[in-house]
């Protein structure tokens, strides 16, 4: 029940391996209630994947190349994660840590789509008026003649006719139910004063090179239970909330730059070797939450059988990437009055965000890809100069030569070239024997992470997947 202390029991101690979003979660909530914890992460910093670049920041990736971040004061590159969705328990948590947050613009009707076959960048609001005038023009012609009879009685008809009339924005039966423009799709020269009823834009297209144009290829990503508006981020960076946690938990419960080399689970609880300023040590604690990454944990030595060992090799990886490209001018608010949002094109960066903060500020930071596959890979086996060249090289193509003279500093991350890490995200095999057996205890120790969530490439699944295993861990201590 809601028994989630320890009144009247000594302190168990819990050794926790990985200081990630589900290391440090468990570490706050075992803590709550009374447990010992320590917390072995590998990293100079607590985090994870939770990684905010900023001014100083240093990586060396597994390729042995160094960056160190020279972006101004007050701009950052959330490098991992960067949005929450409102129903999102990792909110509960900003709220419960005093964490404050502000709206992260997932969707902008006046950010682009740029299809390289199309040779110029549309807005959104542009593309989205021709695409449903067009699909709503199709659908009533064919609701009107008669194509739906077997669907539809004769007032269903007039209903959705109604519908499509002011979706589409498209004429009347008389007018043959057509689409021939409308001012939602914005204007060369909005609006004015007196007489002045402002120069719509050209167009549109005709319906066929509308749909062979492509741009509804990506309108359905803001209908998205996970990405639909409002979204959100905490106010100076994402990792303002393993900040939170951290001074939470306690500094002193987290040892930094703590590799860990092996875990023997034993009869009365566990031991964890690491390596730490270059000596061997180990800890012996009552319990463990082990919050590694699943690809990760299966290189340690450990007895936890093979049926774990092969379960923890179950776990395909995600390749992903992004590049922070910091401006000396908030060109995109100033001149294409592109306030926060995404810009989604073909190109091999695949999706360009604006900032959602500092609008109007001297200076901010675009991501100039954040890409996944095939193209994170392409990025992720170049050095960090040949990667801001081609970065650059391709958003010039929608945003012009300002792209590359504006340009003062940059960053990149390869999520499966960074240590210890090693990959954005997991695709778990849900419901396997494998997944279903690290969902239990193997002896004293419990696996935690997003990986063990059905919200996996969120940190809500990385939340809730802690919360379970210290529940888990916490029903075996009140049992005995
Ligand atoms: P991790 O963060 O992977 O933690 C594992 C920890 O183990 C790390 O700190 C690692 O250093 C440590 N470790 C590994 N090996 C060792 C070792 N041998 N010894 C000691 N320590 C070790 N989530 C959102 O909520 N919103 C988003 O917008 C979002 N976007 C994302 C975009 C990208 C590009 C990526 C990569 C992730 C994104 N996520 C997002 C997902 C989110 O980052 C993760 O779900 C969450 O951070 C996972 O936390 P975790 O603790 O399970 O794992
Ligand atoms: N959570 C990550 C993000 O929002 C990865 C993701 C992308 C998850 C798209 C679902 C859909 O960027």
């Amino acid at each position: 029940k809601s028994d989630f202390s320890l009144t009247g029991r000594s302190a168990k101690r819990v050794v926790i391996l990985g200081g990630g979003i589900a290391g440090l979660a468990a570490a706050y909530e075992l803590g709550k209630a009374g447990y010992d914890c320590t917390i072995l992460e590998a990293r100079g910093v607590a985090g994870g994947r939770n990684l905010t670049v900023r001014g100083g920041t240093t990586e060396t990736d597994l390729d042995g190349q160094t960056q160190r971040a020279s972006f101004s004061p007050g701009i950052y590159l959330n490098a991992g994660p960067a949005r929450i969705a409102q129903w999102m328990v990792t909110l509960d948590y900003c709220r419960e840590l005093g964490v404050p947050i502000e709206p992260f613009v997932n969707a902008n009707a006046d950010a682009l789509i740029y299809n390289e076959a199309n040779g110029k960048p549309v807005r959104y609001r542009t593309a989205k008026a021709d695409v449903y005038g067009y699909v709503s023009e199709l659908l009533a012609k064919a609701t009107d003649q008669g194509a739906l009879d077997g669907q539809l009685t004769a007032t269903d008809k007039e209903r959705v006719l109604s519908f499509l009339q002011s979706f589409g924005a498209i004429g009347g039966r008389t007018a043959g139910w057509e689409y021939q423009g409308t001012n939602r799709r914005g204007y060369a020269s909005y609006p004015g004063a007196g007489n002045d009823a402002g120069t719509p834009l050209d167009g549109p297209a005709a319906l066929a090179d509308v749909f062979a144009s492509n741009v509804g290829r990506y309108f359905s990503f803001e209908f998205g239970y996970d990405q639909a508006m409002m979204m959100f981020q905490p106010v100076g960076g994402m990792d303002r909330i393993p900040y939170a946690l951290s001074r939470a938990i306690g500094a002193g419960r987290i040892r930094l730059g703590a590799e860990i080399t092996a875990v023997t689970d034993k009869p009365d609880g566990v031991e964890v070797t690491y390596r730490r300023e270059g000596r061997t040590r180990t800890i012996e604690a009552d319990f463990c939450v082990a919050a590694l990454p699943p690809h990760l944990m299966a290189r340690i030595p450990h007895n936890l059988g093979t049926a774990v060992q092969s379960a923890l090799g179950s776990f395909p990886v995600t390749a992903s990437g992004k590049i922070g490209l910091e401006y000396a001018g908030r060109w995109w608010e100033n001149d294409l009055r592109i306030y926060g949002g995404i810009t989604e094109t073909d190109l091999d960066v695949s999706h360009i965000w604006y900032p959602s903060t500092g609008f109007h500020a001297d200076r901010g930071l675009i991501v100039g890809y954040y890409n996944t596959g095939a193209n994170a890979r392409a990025y992720g086996s170049l050095t960090p100069e040949q990667r801001l060249l081609r970065a650059v090289e391709q958003g010039v193509k929608i945003h012009g030569e300002k792209y590359r003279s504006e340009l003062t500093h940059s960053f990149s991350i390869a999520w499966h070239r960074t240590r210890y890490l090693e990959g954005a995200w997991t695709s778990p095999p849900w419901g396997s024997a494998g997944y279903n057996l690290l969902l239990q205890p193997a002896g004293h120790v419990h696996f935690a992470g997003d990986w063990l969530s059905h919200e996996v490439a969120w940190q809500h699944g990385a939340f809730v997947s802690a919360r379970a295993a210290v529940t888990a861990l916490h029903q075996r201590v009140l049992a005995h």
